[in-house]
């Protein structure tokens, strides 16, 4: 049987978002039925709709999300109804060259729902980095459910994607270590995540970078030493000045801005680390000699680079770190575009949408 709720669906390119009906099956065999409790806005649901992403419209939006499991399908049996999951975009197959070779999280075979939630007309709808869950219910394949202590679901959401992200790029891809400096361009959610992260890896000098004044004192509050307005002062020479004029051991572009990261490579230090964690950002300029000569390491981090959700969320809940406190606005499922609007001309912090709120 198909279920009938509401959902935020991105129809054509740069189109405001709707509210409209739309189909969910019921869980076939490996599938979980989710209600979503809380999901947050995170910039990569903005790409999709901008065709930063694919071509693939419509989309069904959202996949920052923690929710209640309605119903398991066939031969599911790590997640039952009731439980309290977080949604993971990365479920790995276990059985691929990289999942066997003990390094699931590089597996080349990530699983989602195989039957496709439709819109009322039947039109397939693709599934936001295979979750969707802008939307009352929704269809995930079972492993994409990681099982977790009932929190607050707006900040086990994060968990899911911003948090991780930033998190993981400072903590793991990054492997910063104590007594290091960081800079860190962008600080949304993502970033003020990595900034977190920063103090609890024991860096010294954590340096915020934005375009926003308002952004920057909340970086402060998740443990910035000093912050940098690119808006006002070129970014790279300020990192210099901070760093005794050899740059950041490492710094994270955690926005979209193609200038941002530019501006990480140049700003990081001989030897150092600039890491690419915000999508989309085409970026093209010469770096061959200068990374050479520096012999800087340039790497990308993905969400999933190197730790899974539970342990995202063990480490979290170890280091008392209050996801929360990211939080601006709390929105329902009907004010998606006006969300949307704000979070696009940059005058939120963190917006979460509670779909069944
Ligand atoms: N790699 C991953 O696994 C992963 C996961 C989640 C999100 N992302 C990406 O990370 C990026 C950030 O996501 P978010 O949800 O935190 O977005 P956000 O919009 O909340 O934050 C982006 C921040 O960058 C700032 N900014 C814009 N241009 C800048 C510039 N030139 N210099 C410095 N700061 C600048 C903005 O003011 C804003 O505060 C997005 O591109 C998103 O798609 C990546
Ligand atoms: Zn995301
Ligand atoms: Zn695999």
């Amino acid at each position: 049987m198909a279920h009938q709720v509401r959902a935020v669906v991105s129809r054509s390119v740069k189109q405001p978002v709707e509210v409209v009906t739309i189909n969910v099956p019921d869980p076939g065999a490996g599938e979980a039925l989710v209600r979503p409790q809380a999901t947050g806005v995170c910039h990569t649901d903005l790409h999709y709709r901008e065709g930063g992403i694919n071509d693939e419209f419509p989309f069904l939006l959202g996949h920052e999300t923690a929710g209640i499991v309605e119903a398991v399908g066939e031969g599911v049996v790590h997640v039952a109804p009731g439980d309290f999951v977080v949604l993971n975009w990365r479920a790995v197959c276990g059985e691929c060259r990289a999942c066997r070779k003990g390094v699931p999280r590089n597996c080349f075979d990530t699983h989602n729902a195989t039957q496709p939630m439709t819109l009322d007309d039947g039109t397939p709808l693709t599934a936001a980095l295979g979750i969707g869950s802008f939307a009352e219910l929704t269809l995930v394949a079972a492993g994409q459910c990681t099982k977790v202590p009932q929190v607050d679901p707006a900040a086990a959401g994060l968990l899911g994607c911003g948090v991780m992200a930033g998190f993981g790029a400072a903590v793991n891809t990054g492997e910063l270590q104590r007594g290091e400096t960081i800079a860190v361009f962008g600080c949304g959610g993502v970033g003020d995540a990595a900034i977190a992260g920063a103090v609890v890896a024991g860096a010294t000098t954590i340096i915020a970078v934005d375009l926003d004044e308002r952004k920057l004192e909340w970086a402060k509050g998740f443990g910035a030493t000093h912050t940098v307005d690119a808006s006002k002062v070129d970014p790279v020479e300020a990192i210099r000045e901070l760093t005794h004029g050899e740059g950041a051991h490492k710094t994270l572009d955690c926005s979209s801005a193609p200038t941002a990261r530019r501006a990480a490579v140049q700003a990081v230090r001989a030897w150092g680390t600039a890491c690419f964690v915000g999508e989309r950002g085409m970026v093209e300029f010469d770096v061959s000699n200068d990374i050479l000569r520096r012999q800087v390491t340039l790497v990308g981090s993905w969400t999933f680079s190197k730790q899974g959700q539970a342990e995202c969320a063990e480490f979290v809940a170890d280091h008392d770190i209050a996801v929360d406190r990211l939080f601006t606005h709390r929105w329902r499922l009907d004010q998606a575009e006006e969300a949307y609007k704000l979070f696009d001309s940059q005058t939120t912090g963190k917006a979460v949408i509670l779909p069944n709120g």
